[in-house]
């Protein structure tokens, strides 16, 4: 089986939110947005966009019916700006107009008068201010302060890790329909249709009843459309209600790059200690998060940075500070791997410069200390396994690491102008919603009496093959081809509380419910069966659509026994629900057992830099994952090789650019750039780990989306060690991505040191 959109996405057939025909009288809004970063607003001139013939209508904080400030965590936010803004591009007003080119051109006739504030871009610089979202946090493991002396080598260092861009294909956008006595009919495309559904109603004064949020598939949302593709079906909805006619939104991808927050940037401090024998005794780390303007996900965000920070790694004393830092930027939120990524990205740092230190192989370091089963995280949570230690095993023999390392040597004593560098990386990455109630899945099954199957779930189609997998689900409890089966839309009124489409868990919390309601039906199935064939229930099975009694086929198949059952008046549709078991998280004590279980996998990265022009190639990346038992091995894959691709992106090309006064300056794909075909390595190689089934998972497999986008840090640090085979590298702070102009300055460190201060002149 293949990814169930493929024939329809080549052929350009799939639908999105504004490929639907669209409704008679359908308008049109855009956003005008603050063009500054802080203050607040004196006066909003709208006149002149109000002249323009075709505006409709144009709405502001005082047009909200019901509640104006909303908020997945805390209600922080207003939908339009209340008096001052924030950040540069937060609404202010909504122009609606009769089409999109006039709601474009009623924007740009919007004026603001606004008295400028003082602008924070930096954690650091915000912290300090006491400006914060919430108070530090601290996690303890151990005893750090006593420990550091009883360390042979001790480090410690500063990090400044950028954020990312989603760059989703599909811009945030939203259609909504007004229906009968007050009732919203909305097509968004976003991965958490039932918090837009409340949050709807609660900016409309609507009861959450009236408002029928409707999904077929996103065109990419990678976390960006967990909690912001709200606020356009906010504002889209808003007008509907208020004008009773359908209104569409569609972010430019200019407005969709300003408006929206991204990964999170941080700032951060490490200090690592090992013993003699190479064992991490002590490790410390402090996160400012670049958390943006309002509170958002930054919180969950931050609390897997946490539980993340020691990534695979056994260390017995471990402090970790972590604070959500208030800034003048867009409010940053939800990206593939929520806070996991940068939580393990300073551990890696340190076990660099430690390794350096001490003249060995940073892979000597990670092996060394490597989590075995039976170790207890800091936050509770025990390792139930070495499959961890499996992957990294098998990465290290199958891609005949030695060799690898050798013929590098060789190379780099050959070549001066050329360097090359590999680096491994391990990942163990928790697996379940760490707000232990969203782990929750549903599913609707109907056998229609033709035969046919249409299944809908809670799961968000954005690309990761959750339908696919869905359909998959139901042809291998069903016993029938899956070319029967159907994945309808996610709709809010055929599944209620829909917990978003995120942390990886969809498959896992949807598809178990999806047996659930396969296996109810079944049941029914299989007793009209056995009085048929006159046998027990028990014996019944079915294969390939045809009916099997003890093993042995009968004459009955799928569509005949669908039809008697349904003459029999038994169940042809059902709903399944499930929860994980053994669950639950403290997160005011930091303290229990959050994932159901973990995703492993070992990645190698080889590189070549180019010591004259500072630029790189990615040579090979060569990886071992485990994935339990996978479902459909394309589109695992496909999520597998996504995910190692954004991840490289992340930490060499993809380089988010402010102003220090709070503009977006790389705020294009001409000057955001991201990895392309070419770019990636031509040898990329993913072994999955055998004989690995997953208990935990349905029909044995493992959560995949996001694990496989931590692989990538390795491609930061083989550049690195290319790098540091041509002149070692000092610095006093380590930052990522390294792009191509960063390589350039650590391969040159005078000519640097004299650009900087050179620059540092030019800005006086
Ligand atoms: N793959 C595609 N093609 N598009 C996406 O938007 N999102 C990622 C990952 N893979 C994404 C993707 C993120 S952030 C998550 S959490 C998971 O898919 C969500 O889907 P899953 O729970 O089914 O893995
Ligand atoms: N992952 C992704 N999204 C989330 C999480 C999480 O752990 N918690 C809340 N939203
Ligand atoms: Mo993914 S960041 O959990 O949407």
């Amino acid at each position: 089986m293949k990814h169930c959109d493929s024939q329809l996405h080549v052929t350009g057939r799939s639908e999105y939110v504004d490929d639907v025909s669209p409704p008679a009288g359908l308008l049109h809004a855009a956003v005008f947005g603050s063009p500054i970063a802080h203050g607040e607003i004196q006066s909003l001139d709208t006149s002149k966009a109000r002249e323009i013939p075709g505006v409709i209508a144009i709405y502001t904080f005082d047009d909200i019916p019901g509640e104006a400030y909303f908020g997945a965590i805390v209600q922080d936010e207003p939908l339009f700006a209340d008096n001052k803004v924030f950040f540069q591009g937060q609404a202010i007003a909504l122009v609606v107009a009769e089409t999109y080119e006039i709601a474009r051109q009623g924007v740009k006739a919007c004026a603001v008068n606004i008295d400028p504030l003082p602008v924070i871009t930096c954690p650091r610089e915000a912290f300090a201010k006491g400006e914060l979202h919430q108070e530090l946090r601290v996690f303890e493991k151990g005893d750090v302060d006593a420990n550091w002396s009883k360390c042979e080598t001790v480090v410690e260092g500063s990090i400044d890790l950028a954020g990312q861009e989603h760059l989703y294909l599909e811009t945030n956008r939203c259609r909504s329909i007004p229906c009968e006595d007050g009732q919203l009919k909305v097509y968004s495309s976003t991965q958490s249709p039932s918090v837009t559904q409340k949050t709807i109603a609660h900016i409309l004064g609507l009861p959450m009843n009236k408002v029928e949020v409707d999904v077929k598939r996103l065109g990419g949302g990678f976390g960006g459309k967990e909690d912001q593709a709200t606020h356009w079906a906010c504002m889209a909805s808003l007008a509907a209600f208020l004008l009773q006619k359908p209104c569409q939104l569609v972010l430019s991808r200019s407005d969709d790059m300003r408006m929206t927050g991204k990964r999170h940037p941080y700032k951060q401090d490490f200090k690592i200690g090992l013993d003699s024998d190479g064992r991490i005794l002590a490790y410390e780390v402090s996160h400012y998060q670049n958390s943006g303007a309002f509170m958002d996900l930054s919180n969950p965000v931050l609390e897997r940075t946490c539980l993340h920070s020691t990534n695979s790694y056994a260390i017995p004393h471990v402090r970790i500070r972590a604070v959500p830092c208030r800034t003048n930027l867009p409010s940053n939120t939800a990206f593939r791997g929520f806070g996991g990524p940068q939580g393990m990205f300073p551990l890696e740092v340190a076990i660099e410069k430690v390794a350096q230190k001490l003249s060995v192989s940073p892979d000597w370091i990670q092996e060394r200390n490597l989590a075995r089963s039976g170790y207890v995280f800091h936050y509770g949570q025990e390792l139930e396994d070495d499959r961890l230690h499996r992957t990294w095993q098998e990465t290290k023999e199958s891609f005949d690491l030695e060799t690898r390392r050798q013929a590098i040597a060789d190379f780099n004593k050959k070549h001066s102008s050329k360097k090359r560098g590999l680096a491994l990386m391990p990942v163990c990455f928790g697996i379940s919603f760490t707000k232990t109630f969203l782990n929750q899945g549903s599913s609707l099954v109907h056998v229609y009496t033709d035969g046919t199957v249409s299944v809908t779930t809670g799961g968000i189609e954005m690309g990761q093959g959750v339908s696919s997998n869905m359909i998959a689900i139901c042809s291998r409890v069903f016993g029938i081809p899956h070319d029967r089966i159907l994945c309808n839309s996610t709709n809010t009124s055929r599944i209620a509380n829909i917990s978003p489409s995120a942390a990886s868990a969809t498959s896992d919390l949807n598809g178990n419910a999806t047996i659930i309601a396969c296996r109810e039906i079944l049941a029914g199935m299989k007793k009209v069966a056995a009085t048929k064939l006159k046998c027990e229930p028990e014996e019944v099975t079915i294969v390939d659509g045809r009916v099997h009694c003890s093993g042995k086929a009968s004459e009955l198949d799928w569509n005949t026994l669908v039809l008697e059952s349904y003459f029999a008046r038994v169940q042809l549709m059902a709903h399944g629900f499930y929860t994980p078991p053994n669950i639950s998280f403290d997160p005011v004590v930091g303290w229990g057992r959050p994932f159901h279980y973990y995703t492993y996998g070992t990645c190698l990265i080889e590189a070549t830099v180019d010591c004259i022009q500072g630029t790189y190639t990615i040579d090979t990346a060569k990886l071992v994952h485990d994935l339990g038992r996978g479902i459909i091995p394309s589109v695992d894959l496909g999520q597998v090789e996504g995910g190692l691709a954004q991840g490289i992106g992340w930490v060499t090309l993809e380089e988010l650019a402010f102003s220090d006064d709070g503009q977006l300056l790389s705020n294009a794909l001409s000057t955001y750039k991201c990895p392309d075909g070419d770019f990636l390595p031509d040898d990329i190689e993913v072994k999955f780990l055998e004989n690995a089934d997953n208990p935990g998972g349905p029909l044995g497999s493992k959560a995949v989306g996001e694990p496989p986008f931590m692989y990538g840090m390795a491609a930061f640090f083989a550049i690195r060690r290319a790098v540091e085979a041509f002149s070692p590298i000092e610095e006093e702070e380590t930052k990522s991505p390294i792009t191509p102009e960063q390589t350039l300055l650590k391969l040159y460190p005078n000519a640097a040191h004299s650009l900087t201060a050179n620059a540092t002149k030019l800005k006086k």
